[in-house]
């Protein structure tokens, strides 16, 4: 597939997709959302890739679902066709890290987007909203569920019905985004972040990503089991044996993805 509202990029064993409309503020449409599900399932099954960055540009993570694409739509078009929403879910199918780097808007399906990431590095310049009811409509990429569960029912209720935007300290203090870092700085604190994972064991990484997201979806008995599971799999991998001596040894690790 050829991209043109995305750029791709690999730096050693990360993968790096910018959102690439200026113009529209990255405005989501069906085909930048196609082209971003069809990059993130190759670097996915990409052997050579630890961790993937997802960035927008200095003013805009992304601004939102596109509105002129939308406006028109009926109930019919989007229910029988899934669009708007179709292609937003094969970033869940992602078993690698995904992490969001975002800089100036995160609006409406901009910030679901970032959210359905696994952690959100921000430049001080963040914006993170849910303005939908502005617009008439309300948030449909899992604003209205992903908020409540990052910021509390309080915060995500206050920015879901009044529209208003929460700025990079506010996300932070409120646990949406795991740390904030000066706008010229957020690109290499993001690979620096995901270079750092890309060196780890990258099935064990799997597990711990696969365990952490347990815990939205299950009871605490349940996903204390599941993740006992997991803990004693690792011990089946090469990597754990390779990880410990390294210690024992006191040298670096050198993990084989085994
Ligand atoms: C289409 C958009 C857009 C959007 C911005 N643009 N956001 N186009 N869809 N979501 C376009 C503008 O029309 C404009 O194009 C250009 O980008 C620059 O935007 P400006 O408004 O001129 O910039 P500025 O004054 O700096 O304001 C920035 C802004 C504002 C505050 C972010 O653009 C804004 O409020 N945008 C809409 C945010 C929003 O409502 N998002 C939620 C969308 S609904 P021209 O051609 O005029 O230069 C949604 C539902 C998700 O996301 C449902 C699940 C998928």
């Amino acid at each position: 597939m050829a991209y043109e509202n995305i750029l791709v990029e690999t730096h050693e064993k990360v993968g790096v997709i910018q959102l690439n409309r200026p113009k529209a503020l990255n405005a989501l449409n069906d085909q930048l959302m196609d082209e971003l599900g069809d990059a993130l399932l190759k670097f996915d099954s990409d052997d050579n890739i630890g961790c993937i960055v997802i960035t927008g540009s200095e003013k805009a993570f992304a601004a939102g679902a596109d509105i002129g694409a939308m406006a028109n739509y009926t109930f019919m078009d989007v229910y029988k066709s899934g669009y708007i929403t179709r292609n937003w879910e094969q970033i869940r199918q992602v078993r690698k890290p995904v992490i969001a780097a975002v800089a100036g808007y995160a609006l409406g399906g901009g910030c679901e987007l970032a959210m359905m990431c696994d952690f959100i590095i921000a430049a001080d310049t963040a914006k993170f909203g849910q303005p939908e009811v502005k617009l008439g409509t309300m948030p449909g990429a899992g604003g209205t569920q992903r908020l409540p569960r990052a910021v509390s029912k309080s915060k995500a209720m206050d920015l879901c019905l009044t529209a208003r935007m929460m700025d990079a300290a506010e996300a932070e203090r409120a646990g949406l985004v795991s740390r904030i870092v000066a706008a010229d700085k957020l690109i290499e604190e993001a690979m620096r972040a995901a270079k750092t994972i890309a060196s780890m064991s990258l099935p064990v990484i799997m597990m711990i990503k696969e365990s952490v997201n347990r815990a939205y979806e299950t009871t605490l008995a349940e996903g204390i089991q599941y993740e006992r599971r997991l803990f004693h799999s690792t011990f089946a991998t090469e990597d754990q044996k390779e990880g410990m001596a390294a210690f024992i040894e006191k040298r670096l690790p050198s993990f084989r993805n085994n």
